[in-house]
């Protein structure tokens, strides 16, 4: 048991630092993602098909293949059609790696949150702002996407907490988040049992700790109350 907590203190300040990779990807994806399926949202919602059909394939895709397969298609698979066709290798940063995907995958699952968001007004909004003579576009911007704000939070802070925990699978292409350096201390001690306990915990606190800010900043919006 003594070893074990030792262990646990020596692994510490690499979990740590792992960690701030983490929360680092984890942001930079929602943020991306949250803009990605904003335009995704309305792409699906449009009557022309030319922004509908992208759209669907594009959240179908994402939503319906495992992500550890689309962080590996983007590490090894597209970098080495590129390099068959050009020649030359091709070799790109996991972490912007990391971000790229977790950032596209997200999109696909904020879409889908915004679009319910959206149709979650009532039709009449878009209806009197219409009669007003308001255009469509108009509407959307300054009437209905404000209102449908304030129920998209508490998925979209979900969806953070979703993609936190999932990020862990972007140590299978060594990007040095937190279950990758918790793995980088057991390759060189064996110490599975307390590294990966101490890995969930860190994931736990961090979970926690945000999933309690999401419940906060909602009664401060009032979510619900409408
Ligand atoms: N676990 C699912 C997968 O492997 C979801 C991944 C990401 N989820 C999300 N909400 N961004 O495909």
């Amino acid at each position: 048991l003594q070893s074990y907590i030792g262990h646990i203190i020596n692994v510490m300040p690499s979990l740590l630092q792992g960690a701030v990779i983490t929360v680092e990807v984890t942001s930079l994806s929602v943020f991306f993602g949250t803009i990605i399926g904003i335009f995704m949202a309305l792409g699906k919602l449009s009557k022309s098909k030319i922004f509908h059909y992208p759209s669907v394939v594009y959240i179908d895709f994402i939503r319906g293949t495992p992500l550890l397969v689309q962080i590996l298609l983007f590490y090894y698979g597209i970098p080495g059609l590129i390099s068959s066709v050009t020649g030359e290798p091709l070799r790109i940063d996991p972490i912007l790696a990391g971000v790229v995907v977790c950032s596209i995958n997200s999109g696909a699952y904020v879409a889908e949150i915004v679009r319910a968001g959206i149709q979650s007004i009532e039709k009449g909004q878009m209806e009197a702002a219409r009669s007003l003579g308001m255009s469509h576009s108009q509407t959307m911007k300054d009437i209905i996407l404000p209102q449908a704000f304030r129920r998209i939070m508490p998925p979209l802070g979900n969806e953070f907490i979703v993609l936190l925990k999932d990020s862990s699978l972007l140590a299978v292409i060594g990007v040095p988040e937190l279950l990758k350096s918790g793995q980088l201390y057991v390759a060189t001690t064996f110490a599975s049992f307390p590294v990966y306990i101490g890995v969930a915990l860190v994931y736990l606190v961090m979970t926690l700790t945000i999933s309690r800010l999401v419940h906060y900043s909602e009664r401060r919006l009032g979510v619900g109350n409408d």
